[in-house]
């Protein structure tokens, strides 16, 4: 990758120049059946922009409770993009159309906000990175163009569901208006978001990066990262599943309270630690250089990754099954 990186070609993209950054853009554009893309520094970046190509100021996005532009993106939706927001949820985190048209408000007249957008999350990183059936997408999808409501797919790990289930990327992007997915994820590029949606958005979206100064130049020795992510760290991520499920197996035969392994779907493990608190047991983990993130009072998140084989998964999930048992 580092190799990629130093012999990129680069040019300015401010003033859209840089070959390298144009063969990201132009390739992810195309793998989800697209016109354009536009490559950003972060996920969230790419989510603000995305959302804010959709929805007006003042109008409403719809979200899951537990989605990352609600809970993790710093309000910048309302903060930056003066977009409110409303979310569903479900148990399961699925994503469900039966509950999303409860939500919707479309010509409330002077009184209701406008619901302009959808948003949804694939996989549900907060939910343990659970991948939504392709067939709920679908039936969402639907649902928005009855009501001519747009669509934007936080498809941060969408990679891992793809290779999960085998559906093609051209199919989901098929059912999105704008699409955003993560190169420094489970691809483990450095850094960076591609923005997926027609040329005449994405053009929109260069607009806005720039005024919220965040055009930048010689992006392409990043770019260069990101396409040997998608050349060579792809298929990979079936180890990354196999990997999070030893650990949830592993944490499961000393705390079986703690996980289920049928629930791990790709790359995420999400720890029910019970009475205990989340930080104390995060702080005994990471004195054994186990390193797990909190989410909640009582739940932790660990993450299987490309640094770590499923030897070393198995080895985590025993220190952790041990702490929670
Ligand atoms: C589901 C999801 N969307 C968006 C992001 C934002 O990515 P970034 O950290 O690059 O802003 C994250 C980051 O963890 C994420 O998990």
């Amino acid at each position: 990758m580092l190799e990629a990186m130093i012999k990129a070609p680069v040019g300015d993209d401010v003033y859209d120049e840089d070959p390298t950054v144009h063969e990201l853009e132009s390739r992810v554009a195309e793998l989800f059946g697209h016109e354009a893309a536009l490559y950003c520094a972060t996920g969230s970046l790419s989510n603000q922009l995305g959302i804010r190509m959709l929805v007006e100021p003042g109008e409403e996005v719809l979200c899951d409770v537990q989605a990352h532009i609600v809970r993790a993106e710093m309000g910048g939706h309302a903060a930056v993009g003066q977009v409110t927001t409303r979310t569903f949820s479900s148990p399961s985190g699925l994503a469900e159309a039966d509950r999303i048209a409860e939500l919707i408000s479309v010509g409330g007249g002077p009184y209701h906000v406008t619901t302009a957008a959808v948003a949804i999350e694939n996989t549900l990183n907060y939910a343990g990175g659970k991948i939504q059936p392709y067939e709920n997408l679908v039936q969402i999808s639907e649902l928005c163009q009855r009501y001519g409501i747009k669509r934007h797919l936080d498809g941060a790990r969408l990679w891992n569901a793809h290779i999960a289930t085998g559906v093609p990327l051209v199919s989901y992007g098929a059912l999105y208006d704008t699409i955003s997915v993560c190169f420094s994820k489970g691809l483990g590029a450095p850094i960076g978001s591609v923005l997926v949606s027609s040329a005449d958005t994405i053009a929109r979206a260069r607009i806005v990066r720039k005024r919220m100064g965040a055009g930048w130049r010689q992006a392409g020795i990043l770019a260069a990262a990101a396409l040997y992510a998608l050349d060579n760290q792809l298929a990979r991520l079936a180890d990354d599943h196999g990997a999070a499920r030893a650990l949830a197996e592993e944490v499961a035969a000393l705390a079986p309270t703690a996980v289920v392994p049928d629930d791990v779907q790709t790359n995420i493990v999400v720890l029910d630690t019970g009475d205990r608190d989340a930080g104390v047991v995060l702080d005994a983990a990471a004195e054994q250089q186990i390193r797990v993130s909190q989410l909640g009072p009582r739940t932790l998140r660990a993450v299987a990754h490309l640094d770590v084989d499923q030897a070393g998964c198995r080895a985590a999930g025993k220190i952790l099954g041990a702490l929670l048992a």
